[in-house]
């Protein structure tokens, strides 16, 4: 049976460039996850784009003194151009300031009026006197009234992850001016959370087996803790209109349209594939699955808040009344990563910058070791030392060398042909026989969402192809008895095969060389390209990912004796120790 699998990535804010902690967060593993599926042969949907809306992208563009449009774009390029480096295969990544968004972001909130889940009440807010208009929530700073952190912001706490009312901060000011604003009234529409509790508990026990014990402990602190509706329109002018009558003037919350954004995302990969309706199959049929691909400072909005928009829109651009909008099936969300032991932090320089660290490595490194320590349980630390070490002594030690070494040999000593190798013995049956285990074993721990573990798992594979070779005989004996050189050779090459499919969701550029190398013709995985949509007013640009040319290829390979090989080239450099030093110098220096 295929398998349907939606790939919902956090959709980044489109104010600053991508950095590792993006990276480990969301990005590769929706990566890892969306290839796994696609050499499955599952039909795979992996959407996401530039959050462009809501006051990360304002505060950004006052300090600037741009407009927030500009802004946006700005990073929405830098955006598409860093993923396509690091090799983030989104069937589309879009915006949320495209018409196709706005729109279906609009009828969202209509439905959700119509259902009656939307109410209207007046509310007490922030309101600056010196800058005479109302202080969006992440315009206020303060104490956290849970856990005492005196930097909390107007919407959540950083410190202790709980989502805020900036009515709550102690001591707020106002983060422009450092002023105390005062309090007054105004109009919103509030989503009627409490109204979902009754649901979203149920579907999180019917999960808490599958979910990450941290995801289950935060959604159902925050269920149990008593869900009060939550505002969704605001007082500020940049992102969509509030479809309603005399409202125009308002906005919708950023959190409440980007989630929707999953939805929106595929609407628009459907049209712009030519097929409208095929979105359909991700968003109605029971048997798909969604996977949200998030970092833990999100969760709330997954499990919880985009959640029950789904409960309360419950079928949209569809007749059939016994059709409802699938909720995600799982929410891996990760843990943060720090650098060099200390958290991220965007004013103090303290990161590591996508487009940085690609100017200066190859895409496969990167993701190898942000793989190794990505923080699917705990946080974790991105250290240039152990970059440096896990790139040599297991990425080329382990893997590169072991797939160089074996083609440049076959190369040299069988006229660029895989050699025929005669009958097999039971030593060549054993290793290709365990190689072929991992299409079980590293498959599972792929679907369970246990990137680490599948990695190391596959790796761990390699080290036995090493250790095959160490016992056989090949390098000394090729002079004396080549037939049985050319058993070894044979069985090390298909083994390599092998693992290059193993391997192919976590190390995607290198694979693809290995499988030239090889002799292959068709390649593994499609390109990702940047390409430009137009709509009625405007035109925008978005990465897509070309799905029919990889399907269906995990699973044993049969490379046939005879096959013609390229010329080897090494796949992995070495690195030098010293870069360790001059990467760490450039932390916490400022930015030109
Ligand atoms: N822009 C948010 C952030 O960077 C994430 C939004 S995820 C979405 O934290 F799905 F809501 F878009
Ligand atoms: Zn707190």
């Amino acid at each position: 049976m295929t398998d349907t699998i939606h790939v919902s990535v956090a959709w980044p804010y489109a104010n600053g460039d991508l950095h590792v902690g993006h990276l480990a967060g969301a990005y590769l593993p929706a990566d890892i996850f969306a290839r796994y599926h696609r050499l499955k042969g599952s039909r795979v949907l992996m959407v996401s784009g530039s959050d462009s809306h809501g006051t990360p992208i304002t505060v950004e563009a006052d300090k600037r003194g741009q407009t927030p449009r500009q802004v946006f774009e700005h990073y929405h390029r830098r955006f598409l151009e860093t993923q396509q480096a690091i090799g983030i295969s989104y069937d589309l990544f879009t915006h949320t300031d495209t018409e196709n968004h706005h729109r279906i972001a609009q009828d969202f909130f209509r439905a959700l009026q119509r259902n009656e889940y939307l109410y209207r009440d007046t509310q007490r807010q922030l309101y600056s006197e010196s800058e005479k208009r109302f202080l969006p929530d992440r315009y206020v700073e303060g104490t956290c009234p849970i856990c005492g952190y005196d930097g909390a912001r107007g919407d959540q706490c950083d410190r202790c992850g709980s989502l805020l009312d900036a009515l709550d901060l102690i001591n707020p000011r106002s983060k422009t001016d450092g002023s105390p604003p005062i309090i007054r009234e105004t109009e919103h529409f509030f989503l009627d959370l409490g109204a979902f509790a009754d649901r979203l508990l149920p579907y999180l026990e019917a999960h808490a087996d599958r979910w990450r014990p941290n995801v289950v402990r935060f959604t159902r602190n925050y269920i149990e803790g008593g869900l009060k509706g939550r505002p969704v329109t605001r007082d500020i002018e940049w992102g969509i209109p509030v479809p309603h009558e005399g409202w125009e003037q308002k906005r919708l919350y950023v959190w409440f349209e980007a989630v929707m954004g999953y939805f929106t995302a595929s609407v628009e990969w459907a049209h712009n594939s030519g097929r409208p309706e095929a979105w359909k199959d991700w968003w109605y049929d029971p048997q798909a699955r969604i996977y949200n691909f998030i970092g833990k400072d999100n969760i709330p909005f997954h499990t919880v808040i985009w959640q029950a928009e789904l409960l309360g829109v419950d079928r949209i651009y569809d007749d059939d009344a016994s059709r409802h909008l699938n909720l995600p099936f799982d929410v891996p969300a990760n843990e943060f990563m720090n650098v060099e032991g200390q958290k991220f932090s965007k004013s103090r320089n303290w990161a590591v910058w996508l487009p940085d660290i690609l100017s200066r490595y190859d895409p496969d490194p990167i993701r190898y070791y942000v793989t190794c320590v990505m923080p699917e349980s705990h946080d974790s630390d991105f250290s240039w030392a152990d970059f440096v070490r896990r790139n040599n002594d297991e990425l080329v030690a382990t893997w590169g060398n072991l797939a160089n070494r074996v083609l440049s040999f076959a190369y040299k000593h069988w006229e660029g042909v895989v050699p025929d190798p005669g009958d097999l013995r039971p030593i060549d049956r054993e290793l290709l026989a365990l190689i072929e285990t991992g299409f079980q074993t590293v498959g599972e721990h792929l679907e369970a969402v246990r990137l680490r573990a599948a990695l190391g798992e596959a790796i761990g594979l390699a080290r036995q192809v090493n250790v095959y070779l160490d016992r056989a005989p090949w390098f000394s004996i090729v002079k004396q008895d080549k037939a049985a050189a050319a058993t070894t050779v044979y069985t090390a090459l298909r083994a390599i095969d092998n693992l290059k499919v193993l391997l192919a969701p976590f190390l995607p550029f290198t694979s693809e060389r290995l499988n030239l190398l090889l002799g292959y013709q068709q390649p593994i995985f499609g390109d990702i390209q940047i390409a430009s949509f137009a709509e009625e007013a405007r035109t925008h640009e978005a990465l897509v990912y070309d799905a029919s040319r990889a399907a269906g290829r995990w699973a044993p390979g049969d490379l046939r004796p005879g096959q013609r090989l390229q010329p080897p080239a090494p796949l992995y450099k070495k690195l030098d120790d010293s870069i360790v030093e001059q990467e760490r110098a450039r932390l916490g220096q400022p930015l030109d």
